[in-house]
C-alpha cells in the first residue's frame, strides 16, 4: 500500500490516503509521524475505526494523556465523547483557540479526534500554525515576548465558576468541573519543538492567564496583542469533517478551536489524547 499525503494548501494540514489505520506496521507509523511533524494536522478520510482501534492507533504515537475534567465513555477510560445534540443550547465546547491541556506540567503532545456523526453544515475545526506565526512575527513583537514565561490555568473553562462550570445546564458532553482547575503551571511562550527542533509559540489566552513576574494589566495587553498575531488568517487551516475521518494534531506547535453553525443537527466525535512522550525527547 502506498501512503498518499496531500497538503491542504493552507498554513498547515494534510490529508492522508492509502493506509488502513487498523493495521499499521512500524514503517507506516514512522511515515505518518514524519508527515504529522511536517504538516501538524493530518486527516485520514474513510477509516472505519472501533473504539479499540482508536486507542490502538493513539498508542502508536505515545502514551495516553491524562484527561482531567472529562468523563470517559463506557468501557474506554481514555476516550471522551465530543458531543452536541441537535437541540442543545449550551455554549459551544472548545470555541476558544487553545493547545490541549497546556495547564499541565507535562502537556500532551497530540490529540486524535474520530468523527462518528457529522452535521451537513458547519462544525469545522480551525487550526493555526504557531511555528509559522513565530517565523513571520515582527521583530519588535518577538523582542517583547522573548524569554517570557506564561502562567497557564484551566480555570476559565473547567473551574466550578468557569465557562463549563456548575451553572452550564443542558450540556450533553460529560464535563466534570473541579476546583483543581484553579491550579497554575508555567511554560515559556516560545519553546523548541522536541522532535523537529523548530522554535514555536506555545498556547494562547484560552489557557494563559498571565505572564510570570509581569503586572496583570501589562500582561493582558501583551497577550491580547500576541493573540491577534497568533490567529491571523495566513496561519490558519480550516478542517472540514466527513464521517469516519480521523484527525490527529500536534499540540506543541498548533492551536485549534471548534466552530458552530450546525444548529438543529447532532455532532459526535471520539477523542483520545497522545500524552507527553518522554521517549521521543530522549531520542
Ligand atoms: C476539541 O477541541 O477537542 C474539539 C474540537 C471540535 O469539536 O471541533
Amino acid at each position: 500500500m502506498t501512503i498518499d499525503i496531500q497538503p491542504s494548501g493552507q498554513a498547515c494540514g494534510a490529508s492522508v490516503r492509502g493506509v488502513d489505520l487498523r493495521s499499521l506496521d512500524d514503517d507506516t507509523t514512522a511515515a505518518i509521524r514524519s508527515a504529522w511533524l511536517e504538516h501538524k494536522v493530518l486527516a485520514f478520510p474513510d477509516q472505519s475505526l472501533s473504539d479499540d482501534d482508536l486507542e490502538a492507533f493513539t498508542l502508536r504515537f505515545g502514551p495516553f494523556g491524562d484527561d482531567p475534567f472529562f468523563a470517559s465513555i463506557d468501557g474506554h477510560p481514555h476516550i471522551a465523547a465530543i458531543r452536541r445534540t441537535a437541540d442543545e443550547t449550551s455554549s459551544l465546547f472548545a470555541e476558544n483557540w487553545h493547545a490541549d491541556w497546556s495547564f499541565q506540567e507535562f502537556p500532551p503532545d497530540g490529540t486524535c479526534l474520530y468523527s462518528k456523526v457529522i452535521p451537513p453544515v458547519g462544525g469545522d475545526t480551525l487550526y493555526t500554525n504557531q511555528q509559522a506565526a513565530l517565523e513571520a512575527m515582527p521583530t519588535d513583537l518577538r523582542a517583547r515576548i522573548e524569554g517570557l514565561r506564561a502562567v497557564h490555568s484551566a480555570r476559565g473553562g473547567y473551574a466550578p465558576d468557569g465557562a463549563y462550570g456548575d451553572d452550564d445546564d443542558g450540556r450533553s458532553m460529560q464535563i466534570r468541573p473541579s476546583a483543581d482547575a484553579y491550579a497554575t503551571q508555567i511554560h515559556p511562550l516560545i519553546r523548541t519543538h522536541p522532535e523537529t527542533g523548530a522554535e514555536t509559540l506555545y498556547s494562547t489566552i484560552g489557557y494563559i492567564i498571565g505572564i510570570d513576574g509581569m503586572d496583570d494589566d501589562e500582561a493582558r495587553e501583551l497577550l491580547g496583542e500576541l493573540y491577534q498575531w497568533q490567529i491571523r488568517d495566513e496561519f490558519q487551516y480550516r478542517h472540514v469533517w466527513e464521517p469516519d475521518m480521523l484527525v490527529m494534531w500536534d499540540n506543541r506547535c498548533a492551536l485549534h478551536r471548534a466552530t458552530g453553525g450546525y444548529e438543529g443537527h447532532e455532532r459526535l466525535l471520539h477523542r483520545t489524547t497522545i500524552g507527553f512522550n518522554a521517549a521521543v525527547r530522549a531520542a
